[in-house]
């Protein structure tokens, strides 16, 4: 049953003047919104205690099963402000849906379709003064939940917290469009099938950060990971899935049951198509990327999630070749594609797939 989320005394707002200098300039995920919902899970009760509170730490338990054993899952949906100033969410019920999946992977309890959908409604409505003005920034919401329970026997929690926070967001890069970097990852992998890679949970990202770094240090800007088994099928990047432009025809890896099914990814098979593109899911490996870019049949690279919007690849590295896509400017199909989508996300496009979710 879907607990009725209950409003706790509203915070001290931050000041108008103090919120709009952040809205100006919000980067990603630096400030965080007045407000928070909270919701329990217990054992034999279920869901409870839905709450819209001020926005505040976390008390935990130095023995906090999440601390010790990462039972934890998250989300990434935004907020768009549309021309007439209103608000929507774009596929919150696609976001909720892998959640559960999520939850089920990390064994935790599924929370509700409709619970997860009402608590982003709640939460942004409350904070809809953060829902930067109309154009390509945006409000992060942050779905997440952790186990509660204290101890340190290894085994499924018999307590949950699900929380939602808000960020507003604009670039998530720090050069905006410009195309990113990227280093082919041959020495680490990010998941195997059977794994967690295809649930949104903090282990994955921590196993990442390494080879991030790594990326980094061959002056990369991003990880692209490949198959745990072969090193040589492509999957995804550290928070973006990956699409390859032929011209007009787009692939993007096949779902191999180790990389996220995000939505944008999702989106974009459908969106291409009202574009007057094709579009494919099928495998694709790094010796293709490479012969069929020096061919000039692969026309452009790029990446796409709910943080990085589509950003397009520019150079790319391995340890034993290097290449560049197109001129290293962004793609004509890339922009297409990001124009038409942050168009509808924007309410500036009609929403022809009933994808937005007003509130
Ligand atoms: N792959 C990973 C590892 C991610 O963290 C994300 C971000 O959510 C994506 C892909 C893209 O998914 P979505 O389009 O649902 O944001
Ligand atoms: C998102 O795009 O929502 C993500 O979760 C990516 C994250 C690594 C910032």
């Amino acid at each position: 049953m879907t607990p009725t989320i209950e409003l706790k005394p509203t915070a001290t707002p931050l000041s108008d003047t103090a919120r709009e200098a952040i809205l100006t300039a919000p980067g990603f995920g630096r400030h965080f919104t007045d407000h928070m919902v909270t919701i329990k899970w217990t054992e034999g009760r279920g869901w409870h205690e839905a709450q819209l509170v001020p926005y505040a730490p976390l008390s935990l338990d130095p023995a906090n099963m999440t601390l010790h054993y990462a039972q934890t899952i998250f989300e990434g949906l935004k907020a768009y402000r549309r021309p007439d100033g209103s608000v929507a969410t774009f596929r919150p019920e696609a976001n909720a849906e892998r959640f559960q999946r999520s939850a089920r992977r990390l064994a935790m309890p599924e929370l509700p379709v409709e619970t997860f959908v009402a608590a982003c409604d709640a939460l942004v409505r409350q904070d809809k003064a953060w829902v930067p003005a109309h154009g390509e920034a945006s409000l992060y919401l942050r779905p997440f939940m952790i186990a509660t329970e204290v101890g340190l026997g290894v085994k499924p929690a018999n307590e949950y917290l699900f929380v939602v926070i808000a960020s507003p967001a604009g670039a998530y890069f720090p050069g905006g469009v410009q195309p990113v970097s990227v280093w082919l990852s041959e020495d680490y992998v990010r998941a195997v099938k059977g794994g967690t890679g295809a649930a949104k949970t903090g282990g994955n990202y921590a196993a990442s950060l390494v080879a991030q770094a790594e990326a980094a240090a061959k002056g990369c800007d991003q990880v692209v990971w490949l198959d745990a088994v072969e090193h040589r099928w492509v999957e995804e990047m550290g928070g973006m899935n990956l699409y390859f432009v032929y011209g007009d025809h787009i692939v993007t890896p096949e779902l191999s049951g180790s990389l996220l099914p995000g939505i944008t990814r999702d989106s974009l098979l459908t969106l291409a198509r009202d574009l007057g593109y094709t579009a494919e899911e099928r495998r694709i490996s790094t010796e293709e990327w490479r012969r069929d870019t020096e061919e000039g049949r692969l026309t452009e690279v790029f990446a796409c999630g709910t943080a990085a919007v589509i950003t397009p690849v520019g150079t790319v590295k391995s340890a034993g070749a290097e290449w560049t896509q197109g001129d290293g400017t962004p793609g004509t199909v890339t922009m297409r594609l990001r124009e038409g989508l942050l168009g509808l996300q924007s309410g500036a496009v009609a929403d022809t797939h009933g994808w937005m979710h007003e509130l």
